[in-house]
């Protein structure tokens, strides 16, 4: 029995790993808490460590990992900018779930984007206590509107043919082009000039980091929506609210925060919230957050664990080869992953 750490435990996420890990001979030691420097020492015992997004897994906890004999870090998200991948080479194998529903958060975004534009989150309360008044719920067509995609990788291309079923004009944006794909790729700057919505699609990474600031939002046009359920340091927050509260922004959908580690994914209802910044954007009549729920699906939540549980198995089976490792043989993960059959250690 392959004994694994699983950090971060929600009630929704048990089911579908019990029901895997018993049939595949691994068994989950599932803890409320998140991983970090003072909860590593709980996974003494364990072959590996099962994380989400909001765990830490920096140099201090891989290093106290590696010295408690845990193997292997196995992320149940897609994004691992949590894992500092570089210091694990050599140390703890890392392998993630590079896709479970891209569906799911694609269809999320344009969920949040409906919701937004044509006021339902209004609406809904309106009409619970039978306020039936049209004011102030103007929307707009999304048709013949222009989509700014930002990432056109699985997600992105997903949500791009969503939007081309709503007659929008997509223009895109990504330093690797889908080729054949029939995509108009334009320069950051020319895609921030031309949409009336904008939607992130891409990783988080030093490239990547604050793509949507005050410099982007001051290139942009007057009452773009914005919409992020990729990763929350994409978007400058402080830069964000100063663009609604000036009018230039017309909307900001948001899944993700760029602070949310301690506060989404947790019934915080009757606490003070500390985090003024996101205070101010949740009392802005034109910002919808959920709280990083895009990915929640049946669907997804069982491709998570069947993927997760394939990945462990694949870890520890004879030759230790998983498709789906990430590592830093050759600086660059993606090359490591094409060249997979020498095992980098
Ligand atoms: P993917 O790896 O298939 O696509 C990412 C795309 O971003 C690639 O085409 C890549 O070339 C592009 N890219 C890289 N650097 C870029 C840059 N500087 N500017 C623009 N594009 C760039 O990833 P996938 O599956 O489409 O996921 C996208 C992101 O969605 C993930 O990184 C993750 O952060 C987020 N996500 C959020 C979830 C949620 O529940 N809110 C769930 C799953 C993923």
């Amino acid at each position: 029995m392959i004994k694994v750490a699983f950090y971060d435990t929600k009630s929704y996420d048990k089911p579908s790993f019990e029901r895997y890990g018993e049939t595949h001979g691994v068994q989950f030691k599932y803890l409320e808490t998140k991983l970090n420097e003072d909860t590593a020492d709980l996974a003494k015992g364990c072959d590996a460590v099962c994380v989400f997004v909001n765990d830490t897994v920096n140099a201090a906890v891989i290093d106290r990992l590696y010295a408690l004999g845990v193997k292997l870090i196995a992320l149940r998200s897609a994004g691992y900018n949590n894992v500092d991948v570089r210091h694990a080479f050599g140390k703890i194998h890392v392998v993630h779930v590079p896709a479970y529903s891209p569906y799911a958060v694609a269809e999320h975004t344009m969920a949040l984007l409906l919701a937004s534009v044509r006021r339902i989150h209004k609406a809904y309360n309106r009409t619970r206590e039978f306020n039936f008044s049209l004011n102030g719920l103007t929307g707009f067509d999304f048709h013949g509107k222009t989509v700014g995609v930002i990432g056109t990788g699985k997600i992105g291309r997903i949500f791009i043919d969503i939007c081309r079923g709503f007659g929008m004009k997509v223009v895109a944006y990504d330093p690797y082009p889908a080729a054949g794909a029939g995509i108009e790729y334009v320069a950051l700057d020319e895609l921030f000039a031309q949409s009336d919505v904008i939607s992130l699609h891409c990783p988080l990474n030093d490239g990547t980091f604050h793509t949507i600031n005050a410099e982007a939002i001051a290139k942009m046009k007057k009452g773009v929506v914005i919409v992020n359920t990729s990763r929350g340091a994409l978007i400058d927050a402080e830069a964000l609210l100063d663009g609604i509260k000036s009018r230039k922004i017309g909307a900001a959908c948001l899944d993700v925060y760029e602070e949310e580690a301690d506060i989404f994914f947790e019934d915080r209802s009757g606490h003070i919230l500390d985090d003024d910044l996101l205070s101010r954007l949740i009392s802005m009549p034109n910002v919808i957050v959920t709280s990083h729920q895009a990915f929640l699906t049946e669907e997804a939540l069982n491709n998570i664990a069947e993927t997760t549980v394939s990945n462990i198995r694949s870890c520890f089976g004879n030759d230790g080869v998983c498709d789906n490792e990430l590592c830093y043989r050759c600086g660059s993960i993606e090359r490591c992953k094409s060249n997979r059959k020498d095992k980098c250690f």
